[in-house]
Parts: C-alpha cells; sequence; structure tokens
C-alpha cells in the first residue's frame, strides 16, 4: 500500500498514521473504534487500538486515580498531571513504536481530551496544559482527529442507558460538560485539515463512513475502499 500520504514525521516517527477520536462521554467513541479497526486491519494495516488514560500498565494503574470516586479531593494540576503522566507512558511505549513501524494507532482520547476537560472544564490556562502535554508527548500530533460531537444533555441520557453509573468526571454537571464540547469545536476549528466534526447523533453506520471518506483521502486510497469490509 502506498503510504507516502501518511504524516511527516513529528516525533521521530516514520509512515505510521496516528487516528484519535475525541468528544463528550457518550458520543460513539467505544462504538466505532472496533469497526474502524477492522476496516484497517482488511487494508493490511498493521492497526493498535488503545485508550486513555491507560493503555500501559503504569497507565492503567493510574485510570483509576484519575476517574474512580473515593480518592479524596483531586484538585485541577494534579488531575492534569496524572493525566499527562499516564500519556508520557502511553506515547513512549506503545504509539511511538507502533508509528515508528509504520503502523496505525487508533486511540480513544488524547491532548484535546486534556484541553477541553482540565483547561475548559476545570478552568487552568490553556498554556499551562499544553506545555505539561507537549513534554509528555514529546510533540506527538495525530494525523486526524475524529471528533464526534454531543450536546451534554444526550451524552448523559445515552451514558445512563447503557451503563446506569458515571465516573468522577462524567458525574460533573452538564454545565461542566458545555464547556469541554466548545474547547474541541474550537480546537477543530483552528486546524480543520487535521480534524473531521462528526454530528454524533448520526447513525452508526453513516459516522463510520464519513470517517473512512475521510482517511481514504487523507492516505491517497481509492473512495471505493471505504466500503470494504
Ligand atoms: N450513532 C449513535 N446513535 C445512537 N446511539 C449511539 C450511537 N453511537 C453510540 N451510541 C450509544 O451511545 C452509548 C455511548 O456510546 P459509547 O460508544 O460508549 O460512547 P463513548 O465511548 O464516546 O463514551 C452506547 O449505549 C452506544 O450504544
Ligand atoms: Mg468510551
Amino acid at each position: 500500500m502506498d503510504t507516502s500520504a501518511d504524516s511527516a514525521d513529528r516525533a521521530g516517527r516514520a509512515a505510521g498514521f496516528f487516528l484519535v477520536f475525541e468528544g463528550g462521554d457518550g458520543a460513539g467513541k467505544s462504538s466505532q473504534i472496533p469497526e474502524l479497526a477492522a476496516w484497517f486491519t482488511a487494508l493490511g494495516r498493521d492497526v493498535l487500538t488503545t485508550r486513555e488514560p491507560g493503555g500501559t500498565q503504569i497507565g492503567e494503574n493510574i485510570r483509576p486515580l484519575i476517574l474512580e470516586h473515593g480518592q479524596g479531593e483531586v484538585d485541577p494540576r494534579t488531575e492534569a498531571l496524572l493525566y499527562a503522566a499516564a500519556r508520557a507512558a502511553h506515547v513512549e511505549q506503545r504509539i511511538l513504536p507502533h508509528l515508528r513501524t509504520g503502523g496505525v494507532v487508533v486511540c480513544d482520547r488524547f491532548v484535546d481530551s486534556s484541553v477541553a476537560y482540565q483547561s475548559a472544564g476545570r478552568e487552568l490556562s490553556a498554556e499551562d496544559v499544553l506545555s505539561v502535554n507537549a513534554f509528555a508527548t514529546q510533540g506527538l500530533v495525530p494525523d486526524l482527529t475524529v471528533l464526534l460531537d454531543i450536546s451534554p444533555e444526550e451524552g448523559r441520557a445515552r451514558r445512563t442507558a447503557s451503563r446506569g453509573g458515571e465516573d468522577r468526571i462524567e458525574s460533573e454537571s452538564d454545565d461542566f460538560h458545555a464547556r469541554p464540547r466548545t474547547a474541541f469545536l474550537a480546537l477543530a476549528e483552528a486546524a480543520p485539515e487535521r480534524y473531521l466534526v462528526i454530528d454524533a447523533t448520526l447513525s452508526r453506520p453513516e459516522i463510520q463512513r464519513l470517517i473512512r471518506e475521510r482517511v481514504c483521502s487523507m492516505l491517497g486510497l481509492p473512495p471505493e475502499a471505504g466500503v470494504q469490509l
């Protein structure tokens, strides 16, 4: 397969493709990722699907410190640094090695979630959150970020219907969740070539089709490749 359209080297990596899903809780990220990964595999790509916070042993150990109730006070700086620490391990141990071998990485959340939740949500300065994350990621930027845009109300309705319980971040108010939504949209608007914004209330197959269409165009694949599988 021709990978010449894959991104330029940004953090010492070669011809991999780094795709991130972002969007509010309940937007449908976890619903889309397995099918997209299977499609990349059918196209002959070596795919790593992973999530944040997590993806490494230390990251999965940090995850409950951030998400579970009952950790005592988790002030905004501590929260931001825990996310960044998990991300540093994830980038160094999993994401960069996979990209360096030419693989595709599909990741559920990345730096934008920290900008959206720890900066816009918790009201830390965006500058601080970005600088901590630049250190954590070694400057790695996704080739494509799929933003599934959902209202706080719809997101909450979906997750209470499907899971019945909410983690520490999810259980914040709708007013809290409105701020990350605005922040995600602003990030996408600032760099449209690196984002695909999709209305998360579209049907699952339609969302999958739109993502594949964009990936085909970025990787120089014929549009018919999008319907394979
Ligand atoms: N396009 C969609 N339309 C309607 N419901 C959806 C759609 N995508 C996902 N869902 C449902 O919404 C809920 C949350 O989806 P999920 O993929 O877990 O979201 P996320 O990973 O973004 O939090 C699940 O019950 C899922 O079945
Ligand atoms: Mg999910």
